[in-house]
C-alpha cells in the first residue's frame, strides 16, 4: 500500500495510545478506534493520492485541457433543450412524491407545516416552490433507486466537469450510481433542482465553497446543476485567482466559486495547486488571511475533514514559531476544535446575518474497508455498484465521528450568524457505490489500463463521481437555500 519513498508519520506511533485512553468511555469507541486505527495506513495513501490529483485541476478558463485527455466540446444546445423540458417532468414527480409522502407518517413535520405546504402547492403549483420544513431533518432517510428523476444531469451534457470525476468517461460500465434519490424519512426533498429559480436567488451575488478537495468536488456539482439556466459564451470559470477559482454566471451577474484552504486557518499547505506536503502544519489562531476572501459572500459554505485524516496528531505552530518546522503535535480533535473555534469567532465577528447565509458541510466519508459492510473479499470501494441498504446499527467505514460532533457544535456556537450545519455524513456512508475508483485521474492523466487493474493500490475511494452524490448534497443546500425568503441585500446591521 505505501507508495515510494514515503516516510513514517513521526505521530504514528504515540496517537493510539491517546486514542486508546479515551476508548474507555464509551463501547462504540472501542470498534471506532479500532477501524480508525487499521484504515489508518490507508488513509495516509488516500490522503497522497488526494493531494496528487488537486493539482490536476485545468489550469485554463472554461477549458478540461490540462489534465492530459482530448478537450470537450462546446456545450451544445442539448442540455438547455432537456432543461426546458424538464417542468413537465418535474410535475409530475412532485405529484408522485405528494402522493408517496401522503402515506407515509410524519414524524417531525408539525400539521401547520404540512398544511401549510399542501395550501402554497396547491395555489402555486409547478416548479421553483420549494418549501422544506427548516424543523425536518434532511439526514435521517433512505436511499431509493430512480431512474426516472436521476441522474439530475448528464455527465456529457456539463461540459465544466474535470476529468477526476467524470467516471463513465473514464471507462466506469455501470451507471446505477447516478441514479439514486434520497429520500428523508420526514419530508421531501425537492423532486428537481430548478436552475433558474436558483439562478434568480443568486442574481448579482456570490456563493462560496470554502474548504479541501471534496467541496471543491461540490462546487463542481453546483456548476453543472445550475449551468443550464445559462446561455452558451455566457457561462465561464476563471480558474486559480490566488485559491479561487471562480464560475462566472453572466446573464445574472452571479458566481460560483470555490476557496481552497483545506483546513481553514492557515496552513503550509494553503497553495491551491502544489500543496502535497508530507508534514502538515497549521496555525490553528490564524485565520484572517483566507478570511479577508469570505468577506461580503452571499452564501458561504464551508467544510474541512480529509485533510485531519493524514495522521492521529496534528501539527501545530508555535506561537512564537517563526517557521513551520517550529511546532508541537496535538491530539487531533484538540486541534480540530481548536480550528473550529477560531472559525466560529471569525462567522461571529464578521459575517452579516442579513445579508449573508452560512452552512457547514458535514464529514464526507471514505470507504476503504470492505469488510465493514459485508463483503470481505472487495478491494476498497472498486466493483461497488449499489449503496448499502437495509444495514441495520451503526457502519463502521472509519469515519471520525469525534470530529464530526465538533463541526455540528461549533455551527452551534456561533450565536450572531445561524450557521446550517448539513449533515451528509451517515447517508454518504451508505453511498460505497459512488466514489471514483479507478476511472479518475492521478497526477494528470487518466489511470492506465494496468493502474485500472489495481484498485488496491489505485482506487481513489474519497472522491465522488458526477454525477453523483455531491448532487444531493447541494439539492439539500437548495432545500434550505429556497425555503427561505431571499435576503434584503446590501443593509448593514
Ligand atoms: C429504469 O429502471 C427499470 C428497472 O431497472 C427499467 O426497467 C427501466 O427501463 C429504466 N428506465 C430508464 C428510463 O432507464
Ligand atoms: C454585480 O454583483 C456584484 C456583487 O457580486 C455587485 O457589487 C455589482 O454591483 C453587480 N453589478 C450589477 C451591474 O448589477
Ligand atoms: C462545544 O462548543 C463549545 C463552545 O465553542 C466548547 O466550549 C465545547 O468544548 C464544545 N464541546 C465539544 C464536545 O466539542
Amino acid at each position: 500500500m505505501r507508495l515510494p519513498g514515503q516516510r513514517n508519520p513521526p505521530g504514528a506511533k504515540r496517537a493510539p495510545v491517546a486514542s486508546h485512553r479515551r476508548s474507555g468511555r464509551l463501547p462504540v469507541y472501542v470498534a471506532g478506534v479500532f477501524f480508525l486505527a487499521s484504515v489508518f495506513l490507508m488513509f495516509r495513501d488516500e490522503i497522497l493520492s488526494l493531494t496528487t490529483t488537486a493539482r490536476s485541476s485545468p489550469p485554463t478558463a472554461g477549458s478540461s485541457a490540462g489534465d492530459g485527455l482530448p478537450r470537450r466540446e462546446e456545450l451544445s444546445v442539448k442540455p438547455v433543450l432537456r432543461h426546458s423540458g424538464k417542468p413537465e417532468r418535474h410535475h409530475r414527480v412532485t405529484e408522485r412524491h405528494r402522493k408517496a409522502s401522503a402515506k407515509r407518517p410524519r414524524k417531525k413535520a408539525t400539521k401547520a407545516a404540512a398544511a401549510k405546504k399542501t395550501s402554497k402547492v396547491a395555489a402555486r403549483p409547478g416548479p421553483g416552490v420549494v418549501d422544506v420544513p427548516e424543523t425536518c431533518d434532511l439526514s435521517k432517510g433512505d436511499w431509493v433507486f430512480d431512474n426516472a428523476s436521476y441522474p439530475l444531469y448528464r455527465e456529457e451534457a456539463c461540459e465544466f466537469l474535470t476529468a477526476q470525476v467524470t467516471c463513465m468517461r473514464n471507462g466506469r460500465r455501470d451507471d446505477g450510481y447516478q441514479k439514486w434519490r434520497w429520500q428523508p424519512r420526514d419530508c421531501d426533498l425537492p423532486a428537481a433542482f430548478d436552475a433558474k429559480h436558483f439562478m434568480e436567488r443568486l442574481r448579482g451575488k456570490r456563493l462560496m465553497f470554502v474548504g479541501d478537495s471534496l467541496n471543491r468536488n461540490q462546487w463542481e456539482s453546483m456548476v453543472c446543476l445550475v449551468q443550464p439556466a445559462l446561455s452558451p459564451g455566457k457561462k465561464y470559470v476563471t480558474w486559480w485567482e490566488g485559491n479561487r477559482v471562480i464560475f462566472h454566471a453572466v446573464e445574472y451577474n452571479a458566481t460560483v466559486e470555490f476557496y481552497w484552504a483545506p483546513f481553514l486557518v492557515e496552513s503550509n499547505s494553503d497553495d491551491p495547486k502544489i500543496h502535497s506536503i508530507q508534514d502538515r502544519v497549521i496555525k490553528p489562531d490564524a485565520i484572517a488571511a483566507h478570511a479577508g476572501n469570505w468577506r461580503g459572500v452571499d452564501y458561504l459554505v464551508f467544510n474541512t475533514y480529509i485533510w485531519w485524516m493524514n495522521t492521529l496528531n496534528m501539527k501545530v505552530m508555535r506561537p512564537t514559531g517563526k517557521t513551520w518546522e517550529e511546532h508541537d503535535e496535538v491530539v487531533r480533535i484538540e486541534a480540530y476544535r481548536r480550528v473550529l473555534d477560531t472559525w466560529a469567532t471569525w462567522v461571529n465577528h464578521n459575517v452579516d446575518p442579513a445579508r449573508t447565509s452560512v452552512f457547514f458541510m458535514s464529514v464526507s466519508p471514505l470507504h476503504i474497508s470492505p469488510e465493514a459492510w459485508g463483503n470481505p473479499g472487495g478491494v476498497r470501494c472498486a466493483k461497488e455498484e449499489a449503496p448499502v441498504r437495509k444495514w441495520r446499527g451503526p457502519l463502521w467505514v472509519g469515519t471520525d465521528w469525534d470530529l464530526h460532533r465538533a463541526a455540528a457544535n461549533a455551527s452551534r456556537a456561533v450565536t450572531r450568524v445561524p450557521v446550517t450545519f448539513v449533515d451528509v455524513t451517515a447517508m454518504s456512508e451508505r453511498r460505497k457505490d459512488a466514489h471514483t475508483s479507478v476511472h479518475t485521474i492521478r497526477q494528470g492523466r487518466a489511470l492506465t489500463p494496468e493502474q485500472q487493474a489495481d484498485p488496491a493500490t489505485y482506487a481513489d475511494c474519497i472522491h465522488w463521481c458526477l454525477p453523483g452524490v455531491p448532487d444531493v448534497w447541494n439539492l439539500m443546500l437548495y432545500a434550505r437555500i429556497m425555503s427561505r425568503p431571499s435576503p434584503p441585500s446590501g443593509r448593514r446591521v
